[in-house]
């Protein structure tokens, strides 16, 4: 059997003082034991440089950004391309977190372009998908995760596609305390996985790295991360503490 890699990301959206993210990235790294799980430590971009220094050299942690632009460079005020991502060592960019999609209408058609731009600069995309509350409701998630998927993911090449990795973060979960079941994200990574297998074929979707984002903390961790096809975690708000992000990288049984 294929062995996928297991991943815990911490996401850690626009919190922490220039001072405060480099206690916290010395304290992750200084206290992470030993082991197989990939840790990825996605800060915002003050940050990326001194968290980039401080894990390189330790085994099995990873930089990642929150975002990037999809041109290579030009008059686009605010923003920062993959490029310059890439020439200070970033190796993973989130793409299409519901925030990004929420608040800076990002949509499939732009994530597709930020995909393209991410992997142009040999970096590798962590894709999020996942449904609102309303579509939960209706009983619509499926098709709506399908449809983000092949939006903005299924034009790319077999080659391309495995450096994709996936986080399925249902919105109503995210930042809200309430997560998503075991069996509900079990169904839904399992969802995901059959899709993959539909596009590019069984090995590729057993190659593939399926992440759970959305209230995980380290009481639902383990639970979560003992679902057969829930392949680690994208955390938030429990990535700003050492303990608790530390206690969930260690929550694989
Ligand atoms: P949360 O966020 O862990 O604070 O719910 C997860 C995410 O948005 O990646």
């Amino acid at each position: 059997m294929i062995q996928r890699q297991r991943i815990v990301a911490g996401n850690w959206k626009m919190n922490k003082s220039y001072v405060e993210g480099r206690e916290l990235v010395k304290e992750i790294s200084d206290r992470l034991q030993p082991t197989d799980t990939m840790v990825i430590l996605a800060p915002p971009f003050i940050h990326l440089n001194n968290v980039g220094n401080n894990i390189r050299g330790v085994a099995n942690m990873f930089l990642a950004a929150q975002n990037c632009h999809w041109a290579e460079s030009g008059a686009y005020t605010g923003e920062i391309s993959a490029r310059m991502l890439e020439s200070i060592e970033v190796q993973y960019v989130i793409i299409g977190h519901s925030e990004r999609r929420e608040y800076f209408l990002e949509t499939d058609e732009i994530l597709a372009k930020k995909i393209d731009a991410v992997l142009a600069h040999n970096m590798r995309p962590i894709f999020c998908c996942g449904e609102k509350l309303e579509v939960r409701e209706a009983g619509t998630q499926e098709q709506l995760v399908e449809e983000q998927l092949r939006k903005a993911l299924f034009h790319l090449s077999p080659e391309a596609f495995q450096k994709v990795v996936i986080a399925y973060e249902p919105v109503w979960a995210i930042g809200t305390g309430k997560t998503a079941s075991p069996q509900q994200a079990q169904d839904m990574h399992a969802f995901i996985r059959s899709v993959i297998a539909g596009q590019y074929g069984d090995e590729a979707a057993q190659a593939t790295s399926i992440l759970y984002g959305g209230s995980c903390n380290p009481s639902n961790a383990r639970e979560l991360f003992g679902q057969a096809d829930v392949d680690g975690g994208l955390i938030g708000g429990a990535s700003l503490k050492a303990d608790d992000f530390l206690a969930i990288v260690n929550s694989f049984s």
